[in-house]
């Protein structure tokens, strides 16, 4: 399967590789010259260019043809102009797709003007080949570990099984530095599949035990500590937050910490804490039920979290890094907390309850001020599906973010700019602290109807003590696409590449 695909850099003759497609990239500003003569070299027609523009991730599969290539197929790939990297992606991520629908295990990819491209891109050819193998894991992701395939027509040998090898033809003067980008790629990509997997897992299927041994397993298979904190050492930190949200559970919470201390020197202390709401029914505030299993992937911010640690610790970046999860679902039942309930969470503070649907901010407290307690980093980055206002703010593609550091927002969204995963900044003005003002309490969980994002985030400012480089990354939207409102449905595995790309640049 997909874990298991093999990446080739190989510098032989297109001609002479062995594969069941070979793609032929173009940028839609070559596309007379460069297409026509590959096609008449190929001794294909030229009618094929009526329809073929060149678009990123457009592909005509070609048939036939007199050529001496080894290939059974040879298609034509779109790049759009050739001018970003967003665009290379997005022919990765198409060309990947359609080979699983084809039900092909070996491609091909002409990368032998891959250097033109890293010049008009502006990025080097060791990311472009990053992202292509990233793309290709994003592109042939399925997720079919919970169909038994009792009800299926197709016999299991017709049924597609991935790309099992990828074969990448480049040029001798840069196949070192495609063979640097292939290994970044391969990181990347099954990190976010890991993520992918954990968010798609439904609520019957992952508890937040399994949270923490998805990170203990992870820990144990690359070298890094993660120590798992269970309900009785919770209730003795006095996590009052997670505790709250799990009282209607039949699962216990979990707090794990993940710790990857690199080998040499560490130029920072990062702490990146992950909402592990494992399914959000809302608790004694109920959510409404049309959709409410999409709250399967509350736990999103949890697994890019996870995804992000594990990726860091493969690629050996010089930083020593901290990842918090917080674990639980948000059910109600005669044992859940209640609207109106007074709790005191790990800092001291007090917190109102005015809706139990607004948990995540709950157990993101707890988090967020053990983090700063024990290990004083120099950033503290949280991910969390949050708010459903972020998603009316922003939309499915672009996560909400929150900094008190104008220079941390900014490296942030330069990340987000060159992974592709967008963020764009909200405000974080005091003003709107008054909306989250209590009568009994220290602060209340909610804020009513205005602006419940930028609120969301003034509560999780609360419990940072003070922190001076800390920012906020509300998910809700691109870390899980309903059906049919984008390309794939599911989870994304959004805020793996956002965050590794942040810690490469702080290495
Ligand atoms: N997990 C939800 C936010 C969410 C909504 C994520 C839709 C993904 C898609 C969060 O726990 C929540 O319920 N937030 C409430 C807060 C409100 C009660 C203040 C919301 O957004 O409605
Ligand atoms: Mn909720
Ligand atoms: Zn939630």
């Amino acid at each position: 399967m997909i874990e298991a695909m093999k990446v080739i850099v190989t510098k032989n003759d297109l001609q002479s590789l062995s594969a069941d497609l070979l793609l032929l990239p173009f940028s839609s500003v070559e596309l007379k010259t460069e297409v026509e003569k590959a096609l008449s070299a190929m001794g294909f027609g030229l009618q094929v260019l009526k329809d073929f523009k060149a678009e990123a991730g457009e592909l005509v599969v070609l048939y036939g043809g007199g050529h001496e290539y080894s290939t059974a197929r040879i298609a034509l790939l779109g790049i759009g102009e050739g001018k970003t990297i967003e665009d290379w992606r997005k022919a990765a991520v198409a060309f990947a797709s359609k080979a699983v629908d084809l039900n092909i295990e070996k491609v091909a990819v002409d990368c032998s003007g891959i250097e033109a491209i890293s010049v008009s891109t502006g990025q080097s050819v060791s990311t472009l080949v990053a992202a292509l193998v990233e793309g290709c894991f994003t592109g042939s992701y399925r997720f079919d570990c919970l169909k038994s395939g009792k009800l299926d027509k197709k016999s299991s040998a017709d049924k597609s099984k991935g790309i099992a090898k990828l074969l990448l033809r480049v040029d001798s003067a840069v196949a070192d530095e495609a063979e640097k980008g292939v290994v970044d790629g391969k990181i990347i990509g099954s990190c976010q599949k890991m993520a992918r997997d954990m968010v798609n897992l439904p609520g019957n299927h992952l508890h937040a035990g399994d949270i923490a041994k998805a990170a203990v397993d992870s820990g144990k298979k690359y070298g890094y500590d993660v120590t798992v904190f269970h309900k009785k050492e919770i209730e003795a930190f006095g996590m009052g937050g997670l505790l709250a949200v799990n009282k209607g559970s039949h699962h216990p919470p979990t707090f794990t910490v993940l710790e990857y201390k690199p080998k040499g020197k560490a130029n920072a202390v990062i702490a990146l804490v992950g909402k592990g709401v494992t399914f959000d029914s809302g608790g004694i505030s109920l959510k409404p039920s049309e959709n409410m299993g999409e709250m399967k992937s509350d736990m999103s911010g949890a697994a890019s979290v996870l995804g992000a640690v594990e990726a860091a610790v493969r690629l050996a970046l010089p930083l020593h890094i901290i990842g918090f999860i917080p674990a639980t679902d948000n059910m109600p039942g005669s044992t859940a907390q209640q609207p109106g309930d007074v709790i005191t969470t790990y800092s001291g503070i007090t917190v109102e309850v005015g809706n139990t649907d607004a948990e995540g901010r709950l157990i993101l407290a707890d988090a967020l001020s053990y983090a700063k307690e024990k290990f004083s980093p120099d950033v503290i980055i949280d991910v969390a599906t949050l708010t459903g206002a972020c998603i009316v703010a922003l939309g499915y593609a672009v996560a909400g973010l929150f900094s008190n550091s104008d220079k941390l927002a900014d490296e942030i969204f330069q990340a987000g700019q060159q992974s592709g995963e967008k963020v764009w900044r909200m405000p974080l003005w005091d003003l709107y602290g008054e909306q989250i003002k209590s009568d009994v309490a220290d602060v209340n969980n909610t804020g009513g109807r205005g602006a419940g994002s930028v609120t969301a985030a003034k509560f999780l400012e609360k419990f940072i003590d003070g922190h001076k480089n800390w920012a906020h990354i509300d998910i809700a939207g691109p870390s899980f696409t309903p059906k049919g409102a984008g390309k794939v449905n599911g989870g994304t595995g959004f805020g793996v590449g956002l965050l590794v790309e942040f810690l490469k640049k702080w290495s």
